[in-house]
């Protein structure tokens, strides 16, 4: 390889052939680095005669030159192809359905808790809440329920041992509400309550909503009004059959339990008891400071589970609690 014309054409067929930047780097390598042809070929001038030396060293030069440029232009054709290569990889096709996502649905208890907020809510009943976490004072004794009274064993309560227990029923929010506010009143208290009870009917936790009407003129009648009128709205159901049962509780004086009977597409059901109420008990207004026989007042305490099971016609109530998304998908 006498010629540096010579070389300088192998050098571009070379160049040409170089695909990736690693191979064209292995060209200048090869021509142009320190062990290179053409430095080689310098390092030879000092063997030619004196007046050869300089048109042999320019050509020398100008080959390097020529050879140098003919790689950078490589250079840039190489990286734009690679640039496009990477581009067209990275593209995004916006044009593509989206992954979407999943929306989930309100719980069955949770609706139903705000279907009942929502509708006594309209009647002027303000939402209270009380601790979950009660005293023996709030749950039992204010409500007339003194440690010796057999009531107290239908509660199953769960005691912590220091005198706190978890809230049987929402009723200490009534005494919590008349402890801190004066009358006239009108409060519903929604929310959790505990006992020790697990079957088809009865979860250990389940919710309650409580209400409280106090004020000078109250009878019977208006609390009868006030349920009734609930209980159809809630149903959506105008002659739906309720009947006002006796019963007893020890903060409510005379004390009903409310039973409906419902109509399903198997016909009409049996009798289901859906709440207590009664009014609100002498003693217990006494006990938190108001006067008796100024004051009179109604107070109520529905199942929420209970309610929710007949409007959605779901038979067992641990089903609320197992979170199986296929259960709550449907509502
Ligand atoms: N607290 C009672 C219960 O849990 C229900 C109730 C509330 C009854 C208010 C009368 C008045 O069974």
């Amino acid at each position: 390889m006498s010629n540096t014309q010579e070389i300088i054409e192998l050098a571009v067929i070379e160049v040409a052939k170089a695909r990736t930047l690693e191979a064209l780097a292995a060209v200048r390598v090869k021509y142009l680095g320190k062990k290179g042809i053409l430095t080689h070929r310098l390092k030879g001038l000092g063997k030619l005669s004196p007046a050869e030396r300089p048109e042999a060293g320019r050509l020398i030069n100008l080959a390097k030159n020529e050879i140098d440029d003919t790689i950078q232009r490589q250079k840039i054709v190489l990286e734009n192809e690679q640039l496009d290569a990477e581009l067209t990889r990275a593209h995004i096709d916006i044009t593509l359905p989206g992954r979407g996502s999943s929306i989930g649905s309100v719980h069955p208890i949770s609706s139903t808790m705000s279907m009942i907020e929502r509708l006594f809510g309209r009647w002027g009943f303000e939402v209270c809440d009380g601790p979950e976490v009660e005293d023996d004072y709030h749950n039992f004794e204010a409500l007339n329920i003194p440690s010796h009274h057999p009531a107290r064993a239908m509660h199953d309560t769960f005691y912590f041992g220091d005198g706190r227990l978890l809230r049987t029923h929402t009723s200490p929010v009534q005494v919590r509400v008349m402890e801190s506010r004066e009358p006239p009143l009108r409060v519903i208290a929604p929310g959790r309550v505990y006992r020790c009870d697990y079957d088809q009917t009865h979860s250990p936790m389940f919710h309650q909503v409580e209400g409280l009407l106090i004020d000078t003129q109250v009878t019977m009648a208006d609390l009868k009004g006030v349920l009734e009128t609930f209980l159809r709205e809630f149903f959506d159901e105008n002659d739906l059959a309720m009947r006002f049962r006796p019963s007893y509780f020890p903060f409510t004086e005379p004390s009903a339990e409310v039973d409906i009977k419902l109509e399903s597409e198997h016909g009409v059901s049996d009798w289901l008891e859906v709440l207590g109420c009664g009014m609100v008990h002498p003693k217990v207004l006494s006990n938190v400071g108001i006067d008796a026989t100024h004051y009179k007042g109604f107070a109520f305490g529905l199942g929420v589970e209970r309610l929710a099971m007949l409007r959605f016609g779901v038979a067992d109530l641990r089903v609320f609690f197992e979170n199986d998304l296929q259960f709550l998908r449907q509502f």
